[in-house]
């Protein structure tokens, strides 16, 4: 605490007085010196004599209010004035209390220690505004922490759901590629055991068709039923050979697709290889508009025959979808690192209730005899094979784009 008195005895005597209590006194001889004494320090209470020459008591405090650093500092007024009239004049200058003079030491005493502990108190206000501000603080990077390993988690999650949703791609993926590999070794066996009755089926018939030949030469003049009969049996024998070229086209067919892994690799121009698919089923494009748009760098390192037959399947598949009338278009152009070929027709396009299932070994929407329901399966692991992807899209307007791409 401060003590302002101008007479050195005065000093003393309050000192003397404040003795015992909970502070160390600080004194000022002059209203001057107590201004600079009170912004060196913070007191917890100035003793302030009110008649002093040069700079009274309430000019001290006037000053002291003014300035923001001694403003709040509680001034006792040491006075012999009467209460009323300090409390007309110190009030104004800010004072917080007074005494008059002379003063009783209990009274000054008590008054002093209020002030002390009002003092320390709010001391104790502030360091604990300190720690609460810390506190606050470290919350604050608590909670930024809480919310950054938030962030975190949510990233992980999606990064696990998306890998996991590749996961499961893959292994549908594994096991399209596992059932159709297993499928290979079964049809080759097929394939190969069918063959043989085949080729003499196939030989035999043309001998029975020559030999009957020669019989109706020789008996239409002598039985009026023998030319009947003989249009009959041509008519069992074509649709018999007929049998057999089917079985050959699916033989032919199976043994592709067993031997995909067979046959080399090589540069090729894919304009020439879609002049010869085009070449072989252009008996079949009649009425329909084929429009083939190739870019001009179109040479891949493929496997020729197999690419040929995945072109024709897909071809194939569009002809027979916009059934004999109607467009196609065939697109073929690089994009980065790949090459992509996709034939679009204006059919009706893929059922979604079937979409998922095209690709399947022997699924097949067409009548008996007409579809085997291989040529996607094969046209599939070609595209696999050659570590590219083949892909079903809606055309807009109705129909069918199917989408084969291969890494150049
Ligand atoms: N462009 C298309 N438009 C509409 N449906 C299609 C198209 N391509 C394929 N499909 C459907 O997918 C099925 C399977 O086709 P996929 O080529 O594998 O066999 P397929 O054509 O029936 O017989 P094949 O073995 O003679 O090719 C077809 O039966 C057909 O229902
Ligand atoms: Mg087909």
């Amino acid at each position: 605490m401060l003590i302002v008195d101008d007479v050195e005895a005065n000093l003393s005597a309050l000192e003397a007085l404040l003795q015992g209590l909970d502070c160390t006194v600080t004194r000022a001889a002059s209203g001057n010196a107590a201004l600079m004494a009170m912004l060196r320090k913070k007191f917890a209470v100035v003793l302030l004599d009110a008649n002093m020459p040069e700079m009274n008591g309430f000019e001290v405090a006037q000053h002291a209010r003014m300035n923001p650093d001694t403003r709040d500092v509680p001034i006792i007024f040491l006075t012999a004035h009467s209460a009323e009239e300090f409390a007309l004049r110190g009030y104004d200058s800010g004072a917080v209390d007074f005494l008059s003079k002379p003063f009783n030491p209990h009274i000054l005493r008590s008054k002093v220690s209020i002030f002390l502990e009002l003092h320390s108190g709010r001391r104790l206000l502030a360091d604990a505004n300190v720690k609460l501000a810390d506190q606050n603080r470290q919350l604050q990077v608590l909670a930024e922490k809480e919310r950054a390993a938030a962030a975190e988690s949510q990233r992980a999650n999606t990064a696990l759901k998306v890998a996991y949703q590749e996961l499961q791609a893959t292994q549908a993926q594994l096991v399209q590629s596992a059932k159709m590999a297993s499928l290979g070794t079964l049809v080759a066996g097929i394939a190969h055991e069918v063959n043989n009755p085949l080729a003499f089926i196939s030989s035999h018939l043309g001998t029975i068709r020559s030999s009957l030949h020669g019989f109706f030469e020789r008996v239409h003049d002598v039985d009026p039923e023998a030319k009947e009969r003989w249009d009959r049996a041509l008519l069992r024998l074509d649709q018999a050979s007929d049998g057999v070229e089917r079985i050959r086209d699916l033989v032919l067919k199976l043994q592709t697709f067993s031997r995909i892994d067979q046959g080399e690799r090589k540069k090729v121009r894919i304009s020439e290889c879609l002049d010869s698919v085009l070449t072989i089923v252009n008996h079949r494009t009649k009425g329909i508009d084929v429009q083939v748009d190739v870019a001009a760098d179109d040479e891949v390192d493929c496997h020729p025959s197999l690419l040929n037959q995945a072109l024709m399947n897909l071809i194939t598949n569009a002809i027979d979808a916009v059934d004999g009338q109607g467009q196609i278009v065939i697109r073929a152009a690089a994009q980065g690192e790949q090459y992509v070929l996709s034939v679009s027709d204006d059919g009706p396009g893929i059922p979604p209730e079937i979409h998922d299932r095209i690709v399947e070994p022997f699924f097949t929407t067409k009548p008996v005899g007409k579809g085997t329901g291989l040529g996607l399966s094969i046209t599939f692991t070609i595209a696999e094979k050659h570590g590219g992807s083949l892909a079903f899209d809606k055309r807009p307007g109705g129909g069918t784009i199917a989408t084969l791409r291969i890494p150049r």
